[in-house]
């Protein structure tokens, strides 16, 4: 069912320091900076040769992120895309399998304007993963 790496999210405490490195010390592709208030989130999207790097600053007081960096303050590794064909009949799939989806369990519109949703980390190996329809 699923399908290439899409991206892997780090949150960082610094947004424009993390951009700057990767730009820099890594000399990767650095995108913009996109604020994304559905999900409570600033990214920038690194593009690599084989898959994406999205980095992720809070955006409002609600944001999911300011709980993860104030258990991480220097930043980690947030959450793992996977693509997928069809995201509702990956969902029920999943959902089958006991697997929990976050929220509402409807896929919201994600980064690059295509569905997506979020699975437990509890329920894959402590690892969150965002699943994207393309
Ligand atoms: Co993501």
């Amino acid at each position: 069912m699923i399908g290439r790496l899409n991206h892997v999210a780090i949150a960082v405490p610094d947004l424009e320091a993390a951009a700057d490195q990767y730009r820099n010390a890594l000399g990767a592709k650095v995108g913009p900076p996109q604020d994304e208030p559905d999900h409570g989130v600033t990214v920038i999207f690194i593009e690599l040769p084989n898959t994406k790097i999205e980095l992720l600053y809070p955006l409002g007081e609600n944001s999911p992120i300011n709980g993860f960096l104030a258990k991480n303050p220097s930043g980690g590794m947030h959450h793992i895309c996977y693509e997928v064909d069809d995201i509702a009949a990956a969902r029920d799939q999943l959902v089958e399998t006991g697997a929990r989806v976050l929220g509402t369990g409807e896929p919201k519109i994600g980064a690059h304007g295509k569905p997506v949703l979020f699975l437990h980390p509890k329920d894959f190996n402590g690892c969150l993963i965002e699943l994207e329809e393309v």
